[in-house]
């Protein structure tokens, strides 16, 4: 394989999905199709026992969902920082850290770019979000520094850093033919990050664009947040959360609570957690929900039920109608719903936290609504209805301008260095 010439791939891993752009040297940057032509695939992992494979994004999704024997991974990106992430799995016959199954990962999208570019991209500019952990410093420099040692593992000579938000403006910017001040929004799967940015055909000649960057703040709240609320509110009780005890205590909610985040659901299917949760029996005044818990971690259906949850929060909030949330897999005829008014009740704690970071950035920057030409959104997250709602309500007259949901940021990495 030819060594490459001058160019830039921007790798934007995300807790939900990940995407490639490459750009050439000047040239423009384009997107790299990942699997089947998509130009972005779920970031999950799939360990397949039986055939002892290892399978990646639809195709891992799909093999956990069609029922395969093995172990699925979503959210590894919510285990950086986090000591879980030097904690080992079995994978077949070895014991694999999740610092190496994310290197896995990475070296997935470093082979299809190769194959789809016919040379070996060198230099990579990888995203981060304005925090990976909220208010630790310290932790937050590990996972960046866990991030660009797994980048290196893989093979990239020349590894740097920019922020999502910051990608996401430098993509928007390629269609601009004016000049604007633009809040960025990046909602994504784990996180939501804001730049407040000068964005122009002529600013975008400069080389240095620092000055043009007037804030970025971030939050640790995404999506499978959502998910997680939405999951405990409309579906955990069918297994118990919420349910009294034959002593009026509730059963405690820790295990739910892990079996509603994508990142912990996992760890619910290890012996001990299993030995833990049938100890939980005497806490039941209803011995079928307890069986029902104990069929979901030992059958292993967490992530089908989070994968559920999730389907119904697009569906709903696509729709703006009430969707049923089918668990028959789970058991024959078990359902559950979600309205527009559970978006609206369970969001809103966390819409209007993520809201006011925005409106911190803002602040941050210096300005006032009416200095705004517009908000950019972007990420799988900005799509959701209530967010939309909740965001024009703060900045009441500022125009919301619907991005790229899962490419803008690769773009924007890409022609960022
Ligand atoms: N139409 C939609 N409405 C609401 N949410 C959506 C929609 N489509 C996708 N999502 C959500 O968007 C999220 C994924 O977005 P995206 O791919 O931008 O995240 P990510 O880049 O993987 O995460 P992060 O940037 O936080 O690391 C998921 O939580 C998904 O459920
Ligand atoms: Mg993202």
């Amino acid at each position: 394989m030819a060594l490459s010439p001058p160019g830039t791939l921007g790798i934007d891993f995300g807790t939900s999905n990940s995407a490639v752009a490459w750009r050439s040297h000047q040239g423009a940057a384009q997107l790299i199709a990942l699997e089947d032509g998509a130009l972005a695939m779920p970031t999950a992992v799939f360990f397949n026992s039986e055939q002892q494979r290892t399978h990646f994004g639809r195709d891992a999704v799909a093999q956990y969902l069609e029922g395969t024997e093995g172990r699925l991974m979503r959210s590894l990106k919510s285990l950086l920082g986090s000591p879980l992430l030097h904690e080992t799995t079995q994978i077949g016959h070895e014991q694999i850290s999740f610092q190496d199954i994310i290197g896995t990962f990475l070296a997935t999208l470093r082979e299809r770019a190769t194959q789809q570019l016919g040379q070996i991209p060198r230099r990579v500019v990888m995203g981060r979000p304005v925090h990976f952990v909220d208010d630790d410093p310290l932790r937050d420099a590990q996972a960046e520094a866990s991030l660009r040692e797994a980048a290196q593992a893989v093979g990239f000579d020349e590894v740097s850093f920019q922020l999502e938000p910051i990608a996401a403006a430098l993509d928007h910017e390629q269609r601009l033919t004016r000049e604007s001040t633009v809040l960025v929004v990046d909602l994504g799967g784990g996180t939501s990050d804001f730049t407040v940015v000068r964005l122009g055909p002529d600013r975008m000649r400069r080389a240095e664009r620092s000055s043009d960057i007037l804030a970025t703040t971030g939050v640790h709240i995404g999506g499978t947040d959502y998910d997680r609320q939405l999951n405990l509110s409309q579906v955990m009780h069918l297994l118990g959360h919420k349910h009294q005890g034959p002593d009026g205590r509730e059963v405690p909610s820790r295990v739910f609570f892990d079996l509603a985040s994508w990142h912990l659901i996992h760890w619910q299917y290890q012996p001990r957690a299993i030995s833990h949760a049938k100890t939980l029996r005497s806490n039941y005044s209803d011995p079928h929900l307890h069986e029902r818990l104990m069929r979901v971690l030992t059958e292993r259906h967490g992530h089908l039920m989070a994968h559920e949850v999730e389907q119904a929060k697009i569906r709903c909030s696509v729709s703006r109608a009430e969707t049923t949330i089918n668990l028959s897999l789970l058991e024959p005829g078990l359902q559950a719903l979600m309205g527009v008014n559970d978006l609206q009740l369970q969001l809103r704690e966390l819409l209007a936290r993520t809201v006011a970071c925005a409106r911190e950035c803002v602040r941050a920057a210096g300005l006032g609504n009416a200095s705004l030409d517009a908000i950019y959104l972007t990420g799988g997250s900005s799509a959701l209805s209530t967010f939309q709602v909740a965001l024009q309500a703060e900045f009441p007259g500022v125009a919301l301008v619907e991005g790229d949901l899962f490419g803008g940021v690769a773009m924007g990495l890409a022609v960022s260095r």
